[in-house]
């Protein structure tokens, strides 16, 4: 069968954690976002999450060298052979450099950057009202998809909290953080046919519809 080997891209609280959990069932793939690697290492005190936890909390970048290795270690595993869908890397011209030189070297190549659009003031609702799963890290949003009890996890029962960079400020420095190191990208994958559009602003199934068709027609393509 032909590789899905595939980018997630988007501004903070575009949804790409949230079209991630449908996609991963559709398509069986090994699902790598460094936001969440980075944050599960903070948690646990690791040398990782040590390095990485002063720049989260502002809403900055970690250094390159410390989240290529991340990646890197996981696109090399022998879950990863079919494919892999990557949410939060890369974010800078650097990073997508290091992530072209490992596939290279693996002998593969991307075969799609999912780009899903959204405007400001949308990521600055999305967020201010996101709610995460301590256990899973299913996700929420009070008003626009609240649980079924307030504060607690439908799908394992566990407790709902924001995240620590999910705060006003802080997404609004994350939003210029996107801007300036990451929206480039976009470019970049688009120059070399790579970039597919999704209307981020429409509704959760309606999103996942547009990616899934795309994706599924990627993979008839490439097994013609
Ligand atoms: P990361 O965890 O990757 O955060 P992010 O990119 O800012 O993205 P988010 O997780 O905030 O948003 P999302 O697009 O996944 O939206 P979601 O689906 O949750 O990174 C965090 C930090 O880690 C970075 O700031 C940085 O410090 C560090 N980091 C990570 N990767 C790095 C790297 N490569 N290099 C350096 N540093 C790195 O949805 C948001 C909300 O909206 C939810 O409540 C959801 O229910 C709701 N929602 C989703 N879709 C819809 C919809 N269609 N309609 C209505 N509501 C919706």
């Amino acid at each position: 069968m032909a590789q899905l080997n595939l980018i997630l891209l988007g501004p903070p609280g575009a949804g790409k954690g949230t079209q991630a959990e449908r996609l991963v069932d559709d398509f069986d793939l090994p699902y790598y976002a460094t936001g969440d690697i980075l944050r599960a290492a903070v948690k646990e005190e690791s040398e990782l999450g040590r390095k990485a936890g002063e720049y989260m909390e502002r809403g900055d970048l970690v250094p390159d060298e410390v989240v290529v290795e991340v990646v890197v270690d996981r696109i090399d595993r022998t879950e990863a052979e079919d494919g892999f869908l990557l949410d939060g890397f890369p974010r800078n011209p650097e990073q997508a450099r290091a992530l072209d030189d490992e596939l290279s070297r693996l002998g593969r190549e991307l075969t799609a950057v999912l780009l899903i659009e959204v405007d400001d003031d949308e990521v600055v609702r999305r967020l201010a009202g996101r709610r995460v799963c301590v256990k899973n890290g299913h996700l929420y949003h009070v008003e626009l998809d609240p649980p079924k009890r307030e504060g607690v996890c439908d799908q394992d029962g566990s407790k709902l909290v924001q995240r620590d960079d999910d705060r006003s400020d802080t997404v609004k420095h994350r939003l210029e953080v996107y801007r300036d190191q990451t929206s480039p990208l976009a470019q970049v994958y688009e120059e070399r046919g790579l970039l597919r559009r999704f209307d981020g602003s429409r509704s959760t199934s309606e999103v996942h519809d547009h990616i899934r068709a795309t994706l599924a027609t990627l993979r008839l393509e490439s097994e013609l």
